[in-house]
């Protein structure tokens, strides 16, 4: 990948005091995490787990599911938050993410709104209460059960399997979450979108909500840039163009 070519815009700390971000895979790509589309895509490189991640498959997808998500958490431990977002959190940027992988979180930044749910979480597949928070250490196994990070196989208030608590296709994103994350963009000052390929609704409408302030898209790919939603279209890497606008509110 040649170098981004020197972006036109950059955000004065100044000016924008209600920044809000949507973040996708391409931003927690550096903690080796990957991306789902496009070269190297997970969804690319394996079809067939994209297709095993329909809500309508439960229980017979669980080991896939666990695989994958469980797997995730795993290695988002391990790496921890890269730059993009720790340049985020200095920004002060009200987040919400696609991303389950809980490295906002880690970075400090505050709000945190999860429109896919998070892998550090296990719930109900019948959809009960009952929920608990995956292991932080490495517990071995395949990494295809639940038991593999910490957990009970079953719920323990009503015997239905456990699952990842991540939304798969065919699932209704967290009604609040959304909720606050229209909230948030319909009161922004600047609205960026980093590293997503905005191809997955409902998150993919949130940007033309926010054309009362000014919406931006931060990616590496050119052919992700082009929107007209956006007033400007960056092709850039995250993890360098974000570290040098935090320096800026750093100083501010
Ligand atoms: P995608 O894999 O669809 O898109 C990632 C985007 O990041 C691509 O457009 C890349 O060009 C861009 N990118 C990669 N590295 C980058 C970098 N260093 N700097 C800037 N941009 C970079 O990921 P998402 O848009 O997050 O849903 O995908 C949305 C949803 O689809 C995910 O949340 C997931 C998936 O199915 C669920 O699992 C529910």
């Amino acid at each position: 990948m040649s170098p981004a070519p020197p972006p036109d815009f950059a955000p004065d700390p100044e000016r924008f005091r209600r920044i809000v971000v949507l973040s996708g895979a391409g931003l927690s790509a550096a903690a080796g995490l990957g991306t789902f589309r496009g070269d190297g895509g997970l969804w690319t490189l394996a079809p067939e787990l994209e297709r095993a991640m329909h809500g309508d498959l439960l229980p017979d997808n669980l080991p896939d599911l666990w695989r994958v998500w469980g797997g995730m958490f795993r290695r988002a431990g391990a790496a921890g938050p890269t730059p993009g977002h720790l340049a985020l959190a200095a920004m002060g940027a009200r987040v919400l993410t696609q991303n389950v992988d809980t490295l906002h979180q880690r970075a400090g930044s505050d709000p945190v709104i999860e429109l896919h749910g998070t892998t550090a979480r296990a719930a109900c597949v019948d959809g009960c209460p009952w929920t608990a928070p995956l292991a932080d250490e490495d517990r071995g196994g395949s990494g295809e059960g639940a038991e593999d990070y910490g957990l009970p196989a079953r719920c323990p208030c009503c015997g239905a399997h456990v699952r990842p608590d991540v939304v798969l296709f065919g699932e209704s994103l967290p009604a609040d979450a959304l909720a606050r994350a229209v909230d948030a963009v319909t009161s922004c000052d600047l609205f960026l979108a980093v590293g997503t390929s905005g191809t997955v609704a409902p998150a993919s409408s949130l940007a033309p909500m926010a054309k009362q302030a000014g919406a931006v898209t931060v990616n590496l790919a050119p052919d992700a840039v082009d929107s007209p939603v956006f007033d400007h279209a960056l092709r850039a890497d995250a993890q360098h163009l974000l570290p040098d606008w935090a320096e800026a509110f750093r100083a501010a």
